[in-house]
C-alpha cells in the first residue's frame, strides 16, 4: 500500500500511527508472556482459522447491527459508541467507533492505566484472553501481523507475540497486543430483529494507555475503528465472506445514540460522491462552501485533489476542522446574519457568543458541496453547540488539523456528520449522505435471502448531559496532528 496518509484525529479517535514494535517483542513483559504460555499449541495460522470459522459458521452474517449510544456535542457526551459482545463466555463491551482509524481494540486484564470508570453511564470491563476460551494470541509470524506491518518483523521468532502501539492526534498512545476471539455481533434477522452471532475478529488487547485516553472521564473499553484498511474489523468480516463492505450511521445529537448498521442500506437512498483512491481513511474532494446561498470565494486550489488537500470523514472527530483560507470567510458570512454578536473565546478554544432565540432562525444553513453534485448541509443547530443558557459556540475551528508537509486539513466530524444517513460503501468506493431522522428507521438488505428488513434506532447508556465540566475533559483530545504510517 505504500506511505497511506492517515486522517487525522481528535477527539480521542482517528489513529494516526502503528509503530513496529520490535524491541518491546522481545522484551514482551511478564503478563504478556504468562498469558501466551497458557495458549501454547492452540495456535493456528490465520488462514487455517479463517476457513475453519467459515466451515463453522457457513452463514452470511449479512446485516449487522451496532447497538449505538452517545452524543455529539463538547458539551455532551462528545462522541458516540457501541456495545458489542466478546469472547466465550461472551462480555459487553463499549467502544467509540471511529471512521477515522483502523485498529479495534479494548483494554485488557492488567492494562497499566486504562480507565476504571466511566461518566458515560455503562460499565467498563477489562477483556481477559484467559478468562475467555475462544481466545488465541496472535504472533508474529501469522499472516494479520506482516500484513498489518508490510513486512514480517525482524526479529521475529515463532512464538512472539503481535505487538502494537497506536498514536492519536492529541498525542495519547495506546499499546498491547493483538488477540483473536468470537465477537458477537447482532445480526439482523427481521425487521427490528437481530439475533447474536458469532465471528472470529482479531483485535488489540491493550496493556498500555497513555495520555487522555487513561484519564478521561469519557473513558470506554476501547475504539472500534471503522477505517478501510484490511486490519480492520470491517475488513476481516468481508475477507472471511460474512459481510459486504459496505456500513452506515445516523448520529443522533438530538436524542443521543443512533443507528450504526453494516450492509447494504436500501432505504433512505443517498446521493454519493466518490472516494479518494488509495487513502487509508474516507477522503472525499470538496469542490465549494455555500452559506446561506452564497458561495464563498475561495483560493482556486484550496481543495485540489491528490495534494491532501482532500476532506477527511471522521465519525471519531467532534468538531469540524477547517483550513484558515476557509474559516475566515465562512465565519465572516455567517457572522454578517448578527451584526451586533460579541464573539468570545472560551475554554482558550472555542468561539462563542451570547444568543437568545432559534439559532436556526438567526444563523445561515451552510453547505459543503463535493464531487458529483453532492452536498451536505449543516444547519444551526449543528454547527453551533449550546455552552450555557444563552451561551453557543461554533463548532468549526481553523488551521488547527495539518498535514505532515504543514499543509491545513479539512476534517468533517461527528457535529456536521449527525441527524444524517451516512453510507459508506467500499465496494462502490463511494460515500454519501441525506437528511435523515436518525431516531426513525432504515431499511438493510440481507444478502443471502434478498429480503429487507427494519433496523431501529438505539441509546444506549444514560448518557446525561454534563455541561461545561465535560469540556475541560474533551478539550485535550480536540487539538492533533498528523502523522503518516511508519511501513
Ligand atoms: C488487503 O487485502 C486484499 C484482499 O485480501 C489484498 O488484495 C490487498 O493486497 C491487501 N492490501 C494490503 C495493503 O495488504
Ligand atoms: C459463540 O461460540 C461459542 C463457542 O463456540 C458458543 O459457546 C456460543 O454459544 C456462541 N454464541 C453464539 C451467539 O452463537
Ligand atoms: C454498487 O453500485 C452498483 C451500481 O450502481 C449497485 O447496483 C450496487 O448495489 C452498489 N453496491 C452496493 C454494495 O451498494
Ligand atoms: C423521528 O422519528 C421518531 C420515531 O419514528 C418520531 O417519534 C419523531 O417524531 C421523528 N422526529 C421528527 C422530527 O420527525
Amino acid at each position: 500500500m505504500g506511505p497511506a496518509r492517515s486522517p487525522a484525529a481528535a477527539a480521542a479517535a482517528a489513529v494516526v500511527v502503528v509503530v513496529l514494535v520490535l524491541a518491546s517483542v522481545a522484551a514482551a513483559d511478564n503478563m504478556v508472556l504468562k498469558v501466551h504460555h497458557r495458549f501454547e499449541g492452540r495456535r493456528e495460522r490465520l488462514g487455517d482459522m479463517r476457513s475453519h470459522d467459515a466451515r463453522r459458521h457457513g452463514r452470511l452474517l449479512s446485516a449487522v447491527d451496532l447497538p449505538l449510544g452517545g452524543k455529539g456535542a463538547p458539551t455532551d457526551t462528545g462522541l458516540y459508541f457501541a456495545k458489542i459482545g466478546i469472547g466465550t463466555p461472551s462480555k459487553d463491551y463499549y467502544v467509540q467507533v471511529d471512521t477515522g482509524s483502523d485498529i479495534f481494540w479494548v483494554n485488557c486484564i492488567g492494562c497499566d492505566k486504562c480507565p476504571k470508570k466511566s461518566d458515560l453511564g455503562v460499565d467498563l470491563t477489562l477483556y481477559d484472553p484467559k478468562g475467555s476460551s475462544t481466545a488465541d494470541l496472535v504472533t508474529c509470524d501469522q499472516d494479520f501481523c506482516t500484513s498489518t506491518y508490510h513486512t514480517l518483523l525482524p526479529g521475529c521468532k515463532p512464538d512472539m507475540l503481535c505487538e502494537y502501539k497506536l498514536s492519536y492526534g492529541d498525542g495519547s498512545t495506546t499499546s498491547g497486543y493483538f488477540v483473536e476471539d468470537n465477537v458477537q455481533l447482532d445480526q439482523v434477522t427481521g425487521n427490528l430483529r437481530a439475533s447474536s452471532s458469532n465471528s472470529s475478529v482479531i483485535f488489540g488487547c491493550a496493556a498500555q494507555q497513555s495520555g487522555g485516553l487513561g484519564t478521561s472521564s469519557a473513558a470506554l473499553d476501547g475504539i472500534l475503528g471503522f477505517g478501510q484498511a484490511n486490519s480492520s474489523m470491517l475488513s476481516q468480516l468481508a475477507s472471511s465472506g460474512k459481510v459486504k463492505k459496505v456500513f452506515a450511521h445516523c448520529l443522533d445529537s438530538v436524542n443521543g445514540g443512533g443507528i450504526f448498521a453494516i450492509g447494504e442500506v436500501v432505504q433512505p437512498r443517498v446521493n454519493t460522491t466518490p472516494l479518494v483512491p488509495d487513502q487509508a481513511h474516507y477522503n472525499v474532494v470538496m469542490k465549494a462552501v455555500e452559506v446561506g446561498g452564497d458561495y464563498l470565494e475561495l483560493p482556486t486550489d484550496i481543495f485540489s485533489s491528490g495534494d491532501g488537500k482532500e476532506a477527511i470523514i471522521d465519525s471519531g472527530t467532534t468538531l469540524t476542522y477547517l483550513p484558515s483560507d476557509v474559516y475566515n470567510p465562512l465565519m465572516e458570512k455567517i457572522m454578517a446574519q448578527q451584526p451586533g454578536l460579541e464573539l468570545h473565546t472560551v475554554e482558550e478554544q472555542f468561539s462563542c457568543f451570547q444568543f437568545v432565540g432559534s439559532v436556526d432562525d438567526g444563523f445561515p444553513v451552510v453547505k459543503f458541496h463535493f464531487n458529483g453534485s453532492l452536498a451536505l448541509a449543516v444547519y444551526p443547530h449543528d454547527y453551533l453547540f449550546q455552552y450555557r443558557d444563552n451561551i453557543w459556540c461554533v463548532g468549526f475551528m481553523s488551521g488547527e488539523m495539518q498535514s505532515k508537509d504543514g499543509k491545513d486539513i479539512t476534517l468533517l466530524g461527528d457535529l456536521v456528520l449527525s441527524n444524517k444517513l451516512v453510507l459508506y460503501d467500499l465496494e462502490n468506493q463511494t460515500i454519501g449522505w441525506v437528511d435523515y431522522n436518525c431516531s426513525s428507521n432504515i431499511t438493510v438488505k440481507d444478502e443471502e435471502s434478498g429480503a429487507t428488513y427494519a433496523v431501529g434506532a438505539h441509546d444506549i447508556g444514560s448518557s446525561s448531559k454534563l455541561v461545561s465540566l465535560r469540556i475541560s475533559a474533551v478539550l485535550p483530545l480536540l487539538v492533533g496532528v498528523l502523522y503518516t504510517f511508519m511501513l
